[in-house]
C-alpha cells in the first residue's frame, strides 16, 4: 500500500511542487492549504491530489486534519512541514503581530503536525519527516527577524527530534532552500530582489521542482541513515 504523505501549505509554489513529485514517486498525497481555496482547488483539478483546509498554525485544527486523515487512509508515515509565510520589516517597523504570526506559522505549525504524528510513526517503526529551512534561517537576512528566527528555529527542531526519532525509525531533516521563483519570492520589491539575485553563483533563481527533488531523495524509504541533517538547495549563495 502506498504510504500516506502530507504536505503543508502543499498546493501553491514550492509545496505544490513537492507533492506532485511525492506523487510521482508513489506516495498517496494529502496536500493543506490555509486560506486560498481557488488555487487549492485549481490544483485538486489538475493533479488529482486530495485538498484540505486548516491553519497549521493552529494546533486544535491541526491535530484534528491529523486524524482526519488517518481515519481515511491510515496514519501519515511522511510530513513535510513547508507551510510557510512572510510578513518583512525591519525592526523599527515590525509589529508584535507580524513576529506572532511568522513565529506561529513557521515554526509552531512544526510543533503540532510533528505532535500530531510523531507517536503514528514510531508505532509503525517507519517515518520522514522533511521541515522546509530557509537560506535566511542559516544566514540571516534584514527585514526579517521574525522568518530567519523561526527558520532557525526549525533547524535546531529538526536536530533534536532527528535525536527522539532515530531508534523508532522516524528520520527528520530540514532542507534549507534559497531564493526560488514563487509568490513569496516574487513579493520582494523588484530591485532588492535583482541585487539578491546577482549573488547566487548559480546565476538564476531556483524552482520549486529544484526543491521537490530533495524532498523526494530525504523521504525515500531507503534513506533510512539520513537524520538530523540539513540539505542546503540554493544554487551558490550560501554554502554552510
Ligand atoms: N542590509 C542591511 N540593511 C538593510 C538592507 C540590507 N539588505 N535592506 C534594507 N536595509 C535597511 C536600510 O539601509 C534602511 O536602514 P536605515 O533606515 O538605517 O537607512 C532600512 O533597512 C529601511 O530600508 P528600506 O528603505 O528598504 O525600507 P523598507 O521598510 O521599504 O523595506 C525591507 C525594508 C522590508 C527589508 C525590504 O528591503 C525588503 O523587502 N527586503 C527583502 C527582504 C527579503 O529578502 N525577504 C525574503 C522574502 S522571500 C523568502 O523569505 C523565501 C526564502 O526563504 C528565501
Amino acid at each position: 500500500m502506498a504510504r500516506v504523505a502530507l504536505v503543508t501549505g502543499g498546493t501553491r509554489g514550492i509545496g505544490a511542487a513537492i507533492s506532485l513529485a511525492l506523487q510521482q514517486a508513489g506516495r498517496l498525497v494529502v496536500a493543506s492549504y490555509a486560506g486560498n481555496t481557488a488555487a487549492a482547488e485549481a490544483f485538486h483539478k489538475q493533479s488529482g491530489i486530495e485538498i484540505v483546509k486548516f491553519n497549521a498554525g493552529n494546533y486544535e485544527e491541526s491535530l484534528a486534519a491529523v486524524g482526519d486523515i488517518a481515519a481515511r487512509h491510515g496514519a501519515i508515515e511522511i510530513l513535510v512541514n513547508n507551510a510557510g509565510i512572510t510578513r518583512d520589516a525591519t525592526l523599527g517597523k515590525m509589529t508584535r503581530e507580524m513576529w506572532d504570526e511568522v513565529i506561529d506559522t513557521n515554526l509552531g505549525s512544526c510543533f503540532n503536525l510533528c505532535k500530531a504524528t510523531f507517536d503514528g510513526m514510531k508505532a509503525k517503526k517507519f517515518g520522514r519527516i522533511v521541515n522546509i529551512g530557509s537560506i535566511n534561517g542559516q544566514a540571516g537576512q534584514a527585514g526579517q527577524v521574525n522568518y530567519s528566527a523561526a527558520k532557525a528555529g526549525m533547524q535546531g527542531f529538526t536536530k533534536a527530534l532527528a535525536r527522539e526519532g532515530a531508534r523508532h525509525g522516524v528520520t527528520v531533516n530540514l532542507l534549507a532552500p534559497g531564493y526560488v521563483d514563487t509568490d513569496m519570492v516574487r513579493a520582494v520589491p523588484a530591485d532588492v530582489l535583482e541585487k539578491i539575485i546577482a549573488t547566487i553563483p548559480r546565476g538564476r533563481l531556483g524552482k520549486a521542482e529544484d526543491i521537490a527533488r530533495g524532498v523526494v531523495f530525504l523521504t525515500a524509504d531507503d534513506a533510512d541513515f539520513i537524520t538530523g541533517s540539513t540539505l542546503s538547495i540554493n544554487g551558490g549563495q550560501h554554502m554552510y
